[in-house]
């Protein structure tokens, strides 16, 4: 499978998230609820090391409720706190604040009681492209967008935006990129929208998604283009079955496959199919969780 980035970038990209970090007492980790796993960089846990970290599920509009819950409990079991948020309404995006004050408790009372003067927990947004960093720095901001300004001692050029009384964020997010040696991962990626177009061929990830609607989601499948449950059991045999109902057919009555995968993502990628997550915690531990891993 092709990767979009050679190691130079991920080397500076790298050094650019380092630089952040140290700035910063809290790190807010950026997941796609649809697909937390496979939108994770496995490097940012050496990369946060033991800096408190608060992990926000993105995008919970568009995924299956149900999945968020699952995993949220997941997350839990692994000793990570973790929000789910939708920047796009704001629902969650205000328990930022509260959720970093807590983890940061212990260490500003221990500062506190050395008589050093507690100031606003600095905190950064860390993740792939595409996960909402720039919706949700936004939103954060638009509260107190007049307070923004920069603050004398810090990096030339960047910018600190005060949320609220206790909080205060980098107006720049750490970019990661996502990792996709592993089929599964980049086809999911892909669909979400996270890896564009030319990475995969566009076929590929819409018959890959049919086919996991079909097992996962059949009501839907149905609803949208009336594909009965079991009716059809190819991926790439349902795609051709959607352009045909679709209407996305060629001269001379041939099914147009590219634009029915045009169709099929970007009614994926938008919610227009339904709310749907791509993975669950289940489907990490049947897959060895190998990619989790580097
Ligand atoms: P980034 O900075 O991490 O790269 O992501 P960004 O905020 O630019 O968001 C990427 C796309 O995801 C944007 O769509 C944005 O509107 C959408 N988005 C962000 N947060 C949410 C959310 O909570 N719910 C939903 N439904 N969408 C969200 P876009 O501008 O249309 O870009 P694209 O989809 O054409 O790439």
């Amino acid at each position: 499978m092709v990767i979009q980035w050679f190691p130079g970038h991920m080397a500076k990209a790298k050094r650019q998230v380092e630089e952040k970090m140290k700035m910063v007492d809290v790190v807010l980790e950026l997941l796609d609820a649809r697909l937390p796993m496979s939108s994770r960089n496995p490097l940012i846990d050496r990369l946060v090391g033991k800096k408190p970290r608060l992990v926000l599920l993105t995008k919970t509009d568009l995924a299956d409720p149900a999945a968020t819950e699952a995993w949220v409990s997941q997350f839990n079991r692994l000793g990570l706190n973790v929000l789910p948020v939708d920047a796009t309404t704001g629902k969650g995006v205000a328990q930022i604040p509260k959720r970093c004050e807590t983890l940061l408790e212990e260490k500003f009372a221990a500062l506190a009681r050395k008589g050093i003067r507690t100031r606003r927990i600095r905190a950064m947004i860390l993740g792939i492209p595409n996960v909402g960093k720039s919706t949700l720095i936004n939103r954060l901001a638009k509260r107190n967008a007049a307070q923004t300004g920069d603050r004398p001692g810090v990096t030339k050029g960047q910018q600190w935006i005060r949320i609220g009384n206790a909080l205060e964020l980098l107006d720049t997010p750490g970019i990661l990129w996502p990792k996709f040696e592993d089929q599964q991962v980049g086809l999911r990626l892909a669909a979400s929208g996270a890896i564009r177009e030319e990475i995969l061929p566009l076929e590929e990830v819409a018959a890959f998604a049919l086919q996991y609607m079909a097992n996962r989601y059949p009501d839907l499948l149905k609803e949208r283009y009336g594909i009965a449950s079991g009716e059809v059991q190819e991926g790439a045999r349902m795609l051709e079955e959607v352009g045909r109902r679709r209407g996305c057919m060629r001269k001379g009555g041939e099914v147009d496959l590219e634009k029915a995968a045009e169709l099929v993502v970007h009614e994926i990628r938008s919610g227009r199919i339904g709310r749907i997550s791509l993975e669950l915690p289940d489907d990490w531990q049947k897959e060895g969780e190998s990619s989790a891993h580097e």
